[in-house]
């Protein structure tokens, strides 16, 4: 075994040493987007820091646990918080966490971020189902030996976002009076925003929103097989596109103010899925 499957291994035998129930779903919660862990039933906290081989969280907002426990019935594992790139956290290290959630038995992943609207149709406090990506982070998580006990060396990611998993999302949204959007994203490493005409490049190439994070944990996802949604919230139109300057305070405010609705749609799709 190589030196990394033994870091992620050990993060599991930690974990279920524990004695966590078995988790079917993982969730990873992005900027603002973390209140949802509060409301896993009877949910066990563990602090990243505590997980041998995980490094802290570094970023206001996030606060960098494990929760585990059942969401309306579902076993879940959540990350309250994530690494990010710009951290300065090397690309193996981002996907780690997600790795001890696949091993622990997760079968899907729902990871969130927080984004910036690439297209102008798009209003903020829109979610968005992320249907496709753009690696424009220049890394790859899956760079190095190949970890065979996960996956494959070449895994394919002509579908990475699970169809079907969208529809219910998009279904629930209907139920829940909130129309949802489906669209590109692209990832840059941060953590600068974009300048206006990297964003008029990307929109180009037909991104329709812009982050700092998920495609190293959907690549990472996609390797070991685990079915992903994935879930923007627009939190700004993306530089250029208005005039008034981009701020990291906008996007918690933003995120702030769409918590309620958030949850609602997480939580609907994890009892209306198919996991
Ligand atoms: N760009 C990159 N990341 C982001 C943005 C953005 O405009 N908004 C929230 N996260």
């Amino acid at each position: 075994m190589g030196y990394e499957m033994k870091k992620v291994e050990e993060g599991i035998n930690f974990l279920q040493e524990k004695g966590i129930p078995e988790p079917q779903v993982g969730l990873i919660l992005g900027s603002g987007l973390g209140e949802l862990a509060e409301e896993v039933e009877g949910g066990i906290r563990i602090p990243f820091t505590d997980v041998p081989h995980l490094p802290p969280s570094t970023v206001p907002g996030h606060s960098g646990q494990f929760v585990v426990g059942e969401l309306n019935s579902i076993p879940v594992i959540m990350m309250q918080g994530r690494y990010h790139f710009y951290e300065g956290y090397s690309p193996q290290e981002l996907v780690r966490p997600l790795r001890i959630m696949g091993g622990l038995g997760i079968k899907a992943v729902i990871i969130t971020n927080a984004a910036g609207a690439v297209n102008v149709n798009f209003n903020v406090g829109d979610f968005m189902f992320i249907r496709d990506h753009i690696n424009f982070m220049g890394i790859n998580p899956l760079r190095g030996a190949n970890l065979e006990e996960l996956g494959p060396r070449f895994p394919d990611m002509s579908k990475a976002y699970d169809e079907d998993l969208i529809q219910t999302g998009e279904e629930v949204g209907r139920q829940n009076g909130k129309i949802t959007r489906k669209g590109v994203y692209t990832a840059f490493t941060g953590p600068c925003f974009e300048t206006p005409a990297e964003i008029k490049m990307v929109g180009r190439w037909g991104a329709d929103a812009v982050g700092m994070s998920t495609v190293p944990e959907v690549i990472a996802a996609r390797h070991m097989g685990l079915r992903v949604l994935g879930i923007s919230c627009i939190t700004n139109m993306a530089a250029g596109t208005l005039p008034q300057p981009l701020s990291h305070e906008e996007v918690m405010e933003v995120g702030e103010q769409v918590k309620p609705e958030f949850k609602e749609l997480i939580k609907g799709i994890l009892v209306q899925g198919v996991f």
